[in-house]
């Protein structure tokens, strides 16, 4: 048997929205796109939503709409994906890499406290796994020190915390619909808020800092009045091509109908997963999953002192693995903003993960868990 780490679910109802938009014959930024942010505001509960062609970009249009000056500082977690850094990068800002905390793997806030400066102007807390930051603690200390707070929501798609849906705990929410996500739309990204004036730049800064899609302007082409100037725009802010299209969209939407099945999918997989490790000795999980339904969660993984010969062993029988992920400060582009997280560098030797995804069938669940139990008992 071969499992594979992540599939996307795709099917009917994303060929038919695609067919759809074939037919319309408009398959850039258009109708499709403003109906997956109207679907996405109301599925998470925020005012505002802005579709783009991922979360790199949302992460990076995030910080930019704050207008920090140069050379200020962002505190990020040392534990996850490039993106959650790059966005201060991008804007010509400092990373500070903040610890992880040693169970849940986000962010461990007594360090965040430690490594908070002056010169700090931001966090970007990432709900790593889809298991949520302390987001209520966090919130206090933001606030207390006038800090702005972008969620970097990749690996959650409505899960909660607390009873208030991550993405809407800070000023602005990132979510990622890449492949390997909760849901999908080959690539995308949603750039949510309630502070519908903060964000609104974005629109522009999506589309290359112009202030009206060609969706809008093609329907100001039919007011065949002089003043109509169907053709006009004006370029005010620096902007980047980070919208999504309409073929995303459309996926987006078929997607979005599904998302609660899926996250439930992914759940009872987890819930097999930890019954069947229940009685492992030397392999644990790697998070202390929340099980009520309250959190979404796109990876599963172990912990294992032997975690390089585990994934040797598992790759044997067709079971990928992966990593998520490597310290940032161990990255070369990081080395000018190393600092001290030795909770990350400890987890790192030891953390790895399983296949999930929502298609996963138990027999492929109980596939993995018997060679972990056969790895195990020969430890
Ligand atoms: C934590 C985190 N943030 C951001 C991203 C970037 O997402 P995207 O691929 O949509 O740009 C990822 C992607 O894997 C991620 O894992």
């Amino acid at each position: 048997m071969n499992v594979r780490l992540f599939r996307p679910s795709v099917g009917e109802e994303e060929l038919a929205n695609i067919r759809a938009a074939f037919e319309r014959s408009w398959i850039g930024l258009g109708p499709n796109v403003g109906e997956f942010e109207t679907r996405w505001s109301e599925f998470i509960g925020c005012r505002s939503s802005i579709g783009l062609n991922s979360a790199t970009a949302a992460l990076h249009l995030a910080l930019a709409l704050f207008n920090f000056p140069e050379g200020k500082k962002v505190l990020v977690p040392a534990l996850t994906f490039v993106s959650s850094a790059t966005a201060a990068l991008y804007n010509r800002l400092e990373p500070v890499f903040v610890d992880c905390n040693p169970e849940t793997l986000g962010l461990d806030l007594d360090d965040l406290e430690r490594k908070y400066s002056d010169d700090c102007v931001a966090i970007v807390p990432v709900h790593l796994a889809g298991h949520p930051v302390e987001m209520d603690r966090l919130m206090d200390f933001a606030r207390a020190k006038g800090l702005k707070v972008v969620e970097d929501c990749a690996h959650t798609a409505g899960g909660a915390y607390k009873g208030r849906k991550l993405g809407t705990w800070g000023d602005i929410g990132c979510f990622s619909f890449e492949e390997k996500k909760c849901m999908t739309t080959g690539d995308g990204g949603m750039l949510c808020s309630d502070d519908e004036e903060l964000v609104h730049p974005a629109r522009a800064m999506r589309w290359i800092g112009i202030d009206k899609d060609t969706w809008k302007r093609n329907a100001a082409y039919t007011d065949a009045t002089l003043n109509a100037r169907h053709w006009y725009y004006e370029v005010a802010l620096l902007g980047y091509k980070y919208n999504m299209n309409d073929l995303a969209a459309g996926i987006g939407l078929a997607q979005l109908q599904k998302l609660p099945t899926f996250n439930e999918q992914r759940l009872s997989a987890i819930k097999r997963y930890l019954d069947g490790m229940s009685e492992l000795r030397h392999i644990t999980p790697l998070l202390p999953y929340d099980l009520s339904g309250e959190s979404t969660y796109h990876v599963f993984g172990a912990r294992c002192e032997q975690r390089d010969e585990l994934m040797v062993f598992l790759k044997e029988r067709g079971i990928a693995t992966g990593l998520h992920y490597m310290p940032l400060t161990l990255h070369p582009l990081f080395s000018p903003w190393v600092s001290d997280v030795p909770q990350a560098m400890d987890v790192y030797d030891r953390i790895m993960t399983l296949p999930l995804f929502s298609a996963i069938t138990n027999d492929e669940v109980d596939y993995v868990i018997s060679a972990l139990r056969e790895f195990d008992a020969n430890m």
